[in-house]
């Protein structure tokens, strides 16, 4: 019985059934869409309205397109310092709802466009000034395409003067804070940075949160809605939550860098290390000496002088042979190829002896031995430990206690270069109340997740429902788990007479398998048994016999079988004579061609 026939014809007819159930299928669900009830679905929502509009100074939830195309604005901004045509904030913007799992109703602000500069922001309803009141930000991000490497952040803006300079909004524009995710390759960020004056100088520096303790890689893929949420507090304490979740936490003044404050104190540029400082720790024995009977040019390895030649051994016969077989090919061109000579073969009389050739007694480890002679090492008496400048006080030195009480925020945008499209934010809020932000996410995001939840279990019902209806899908089922059972079977049931061949057999099918690579009809007119047998010394074996090659193509040829052969036999085969290549293979003695 020929169990690959069999299993080739198998999977054929699984595939064959994969595809007319498939064809089912799509039909069938074409057809369940349009008599679904909606409202076993749905999740009813309303656009949000804050509870306490007295805590609000911005809330969005891009729900009303009249409403924020009088809100927000484009920025008309040229990146400075970049090539003209790819300086421009020519990013494309739409107010739309999300791809999937979208509550009726709701709409988002989606940057559609990618590889290009996109900003665009809007005024607060009131600024927000930093005084005894926390800060409480919070908004959506649906990666709707995934993330490759770009931002999904947003910025505070500080320092507008009115909303005309909205329109020229640019990542120089003056910012206290910037907060959301941000990757590029394998670099998973969640930005927190704020911006610092500095008391003595008033220049102004970035301060860059400490990174989460969490890993983010599943906010980047999932493609899922996720709440990011910053709130500071006067106390200069902050909290980080994804989706309601703490992914960090600190102080203004102790988790980021550069830290707020300098240090007090600095190392004195001006103090040098004295010329007879001694930092060595260890120092060689002075005292020490050389015993007299320390032989330094004793060799690490000796001859044994007390190995023979082992019976056998045949000293004159050569390791390597011309090929008596060899023929000078057909198109050799001596002018070209220089003269003719049969490539070395190892010497067949060598094959039962212990060794050919000049006999070398081996080397064995020299008990005389010594090495270099060294003073064993000391305390060093003069060791004054590492050397350190002084220290004096830093001139720029400031504390400010305050790092909370920043630059006062004006308006909010998104300022983002991005390689993946279709970025959706939604629902952005800013307070300066924790319940009131929380009662925002319950009308919002916590809406979406239960929409996306339900639809969810609505899928698996609906599968459930249809294989009720159609038990074909059942022969699906069975199939699918069938093609891991049957490749078991297949491995068990085969008779173990050459497993080696029958493994390489099998890697080699599941490699076509793998690359969809057409199978060679291998059914010929041959009785089974024997068929078996040839496909089993596999094409290697044919090649040899059927089609004698030249060993120079022969060298180009598969070298893993190659070596497998060749590693039992030249296993106590010395290396071929110097000047033959020692590729494991039969020398070549082709001799180069001349340039
Ligand atoms: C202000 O001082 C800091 C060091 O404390 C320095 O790095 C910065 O360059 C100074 N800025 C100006 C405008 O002098
Ligand atoms: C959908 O439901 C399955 C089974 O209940 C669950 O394993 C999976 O995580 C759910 N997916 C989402 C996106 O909720």
């Amino acid at each position: 019985m020929n169990l690959k026939i069999i299993l080739l014809l198998y999977v054929s007819v699984i595939i064959s059934n994969l595809v007319v159930v498939a064809d089912d299928i799509d039909d069938l669900d074409e057809a369940t869409v349009e008599v679904e009830d909606p409202e076993t679905v749905d999740i009813p929502y309303k656009s949000p309205i804050p509870t306490d509009p007295s805590k609000i100074y911005f809330a969005e939830h891009f729900d009303n397109p009249s409403h924020f195309a009088k809100k927000w604005i484009k920025s008309q901004a040229k990146k400075e310092g970049i090539s003209e045509d790819i300086a421009k904030y020519d990013g494309e913007w739409n107010v739309e709802p999300a791809q999937r799992d979208a509550l009726i109703g709701d709409s988002g602000l989606v940057l559609k466009s990618k590889a290009k500069h996109a900003a665009i922001s809007s005024l607060l309803d009131k600024p927000f000034v930093f005084k005894d009141k926390p800060l409480i930000v919070q908004y959506e991000v649906i990666l709707q395409d995934g993330q490759d490497c770009g931002g999904a952040y947003l910025k505070l803006l500080s320092n507008l003067e009115d909303k005309k300079s909205l329109a020229n909004f640019h990542d120089k524009s003056p910012y206290s804070i910037m907060f959301g995710p941000d990757k590029c390759g394998s670099d998973h960020k969640l930005h927190f940075i704020f911006k610092h004056k500095n008391p003595l100088n008033g220049s102004v520096e970035e301060k860059h949160c400490k990174k989460p303790q969490e890993r983010l890689e599943d906010i980047y893929s999932d493609k899922l809605p996720h709440l990011y949420t910053l709130t500071i507090q006067p106390d200069n304490r902050f909290e980080v939550r994804i989706d309601g979740n703490v992914v960090n936490s600190g102080s203004l003044l102790e988790d980021f860098e550069p830290p707020v404050n300098p240090p007090k104190e600095i190392d004195d540029p001006n103090d040098k290390k004295p010329e007879d400082w001694d930092e060595r720790e260890k120092i060689p024995d002075p005292e020490a000496v050389k015993p007299d009977d320390w032989d330094e040019s004793a060799p690490a390895q000796i001859i044994d002088e007390s190995a023979t030649i082992p019976d056998g051994w045949l000293e004159d016969e050569e390791k390597f042979i011309p090929d008596p077989n060899a023929k000078k090919p057909d198109d050799w061109d001596t002018e070209m190829d220089g003269e003719w000579e049969p490539p070395l073969i190892e010497n067949p009389a060598c094959t039962e002896a212990p060794g050919c050739g000049k006999w070398e007694p081996p080397l064995i480890d020299n008990p005389e031995y010594r090495g270099k002679w060294r003073a064993p090492l000391i305390d060093n008496p003069n060791y004054k430990g590492k050397w350190r400048p002084r220290k004096i006080p830093n001139p720029d030195f400031y504390e400010d206690k305050e790092p909370f009480k920043m630059q006062s925020i004006a308006a909010v945008g998104f300022e983002l270069w991005s390689m993946s499209k279709d970025i959706y934010f939604d629902n952005i809020i800013i307070a300066d109340d924790a319940g009131v932000v929380e009662a925002w996410a319950q009308e919002t995001y916590q809406k979406k997740k239960m929409k996306i939840v339900k639809d969810n279990e609505s899928l698996i019902q609906r599968l459930a429902k249809l294989t009720n209806e159609y038990p074909i899908l059942w022969l699906l089922y069975i199939i699918v788990c069938g093609i891991p059972v049957a490749f078991v079977l297949y491995c068990c049931c085969r008779p173990t007479s050459k497993p080696n061949q029958e493994q390489e057999e099998l890697k080699r099918m599941a490699e076509k398998k793998k690359t969809d690579e057409a199978t060679p009809d291998t059914v010929e007119d041959v009785p089974e048994e024997q068929q078996e047998e040839e496909d089993e010394k596999g094409s290697e074996e044919d090649k040899k016999s059927k089609h004698p090659i030249r060993d120079e193509e022969k060298d180009s040829g598969s070298e893993d079988e190659d070596e497998d052969d060749e590693g039992e036999e030249s296993a106590n085969v010395e290396q071929p004579p110097p000047g033959q290549s020692g590729e494991g293979d039969i020398p070549r003695k082709r001799k180069p061609r001349k340039e």
